[in-house]
């Protein structure tokens, strides 16, 4: 696949942390109009209590409104299982459209069956603005973004290209942190692993901006690195770490972890494209499978 790289194109990025989930939200601008698109943004909830607020929306809102920005599009670099989307709260106050890989409607079909949804809820991508196949093109203002399919940690993972940054979704963490699981229904190890040779495969001066970070061995937060510093230090994936290797790894790793504190919110409200699911009578509601995930 020939993609569109242009890396004398610089995009403005700025990262939004959400300390709660450890996510990294963007706000992507083009430096020759007022364009911008918001990246894997992020809806507060306290789930213990049923409770949804909008801190983290309102931060980027805010941003975009205090630099006189146009929100063009609210990209999902995947279905999320640790966050929600605040997608659609964004869009109502600034417009922009949403977008997501073209594989969604895998998700919607093994989540839709897990969650017993009914037949009003739609498995082909309709909630979505636009679904993204690999090499698909699109603008942020005068600047051209590509899409990489990037399946491995969930089937309709997607990596964004803009110029000389690239934002990886979860196909890679920090060279410190590896990683994401591929655990999920739809994940695969092997997948994943030739996921990220597409991505490394980028040249070695692309700026990478991971959707997460950890902290790994108490070093502070951080989410951007590049493909050469991937390449040669990732601890999962780096030099002479072979696919054999990395996928004994994950698979063993894998069975040790814990479902994410979120994922039973997050998968229902994620493949809504970020709207809030509600019962017969129009109230927003969740739903807890018992003994299904
Ligand atoms: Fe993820």
């Amino acid at each position: 696949m020939d993609y569109p790289l242009d890396m004398s194109v610089k995009p403005e990025v700025t990262g939004f942390f959400d300390p709660l989930t450890h996510t990294i939200s963007y706000i992507v601008k083009d430096p020759s109009s007022n364009a911008c698109a918001i990246i894997d943004s992020v809806m507060d909830i306290d789930y213990a209590a049923g409770r949804i607020t909008y801190e983290h929306a309102d931060q980027l809102i805010a941003f975009v409104q205090d630099n006189n920005l146009k929100l063009e599009w609210l990209i999902e670099t995947h279905v999320h299982a640790d966050h929600l989307s605040a997608a659609p709260y964004i869009q109502d106050k600034l417009g922009g459209k949403i977008g997501v890989g073209e594989h969604i409607v895998t998700v919607q079909n093994v989540f839709g069956k897990i969650f017993n949804e009914g037949t009003e809820f739609q498995r082909d991508g309709s909630q979505f603005d636009a679904l993204f196949q690999e090499g698909d093109t699109y603008e942020i203002g005068t600047m051209k973004v590509f899409a990489m399919h990037t399946p491995g940690h969930t089937p309709a993972c997607m990596v964004h290209v803009v110029g000389d940054a690239a934002f990886v979704g979860d196909t890679l963490f920090m060279p410190d942190g590896g990683s994401a699981r591929a655990d999920f229904p739809g994940g695969d190890a092997g997948v994943l692993y030739d996921s990220i040779q597409k991505v490394l495969a980028l040249p070695d001066e692309m700026r990478l901006f991971m959707c997460h970070d950890y902290g790994p061995n108490g070093r502070d937060i951080a989410w951007e690195t590049t493909v050469g510093e991937e390449k040669k230090h990732n601890i999962h994936v780096g030099t002479g770490k072979t696919k054999e290797d990395f996928v004994k790894f994950r698979t063993e790793r894998d069975a040790t972890l814990a479902m994410p504190n979120l994922i039973i919110p997050s998968l229902q409200v994620n493949m809504r494209a970020g709207e809030i699911p509600t019962d017969d009578e129009g109230n927003p509601m969740l739903k807890v499978p018992v003994n299904g995930l």
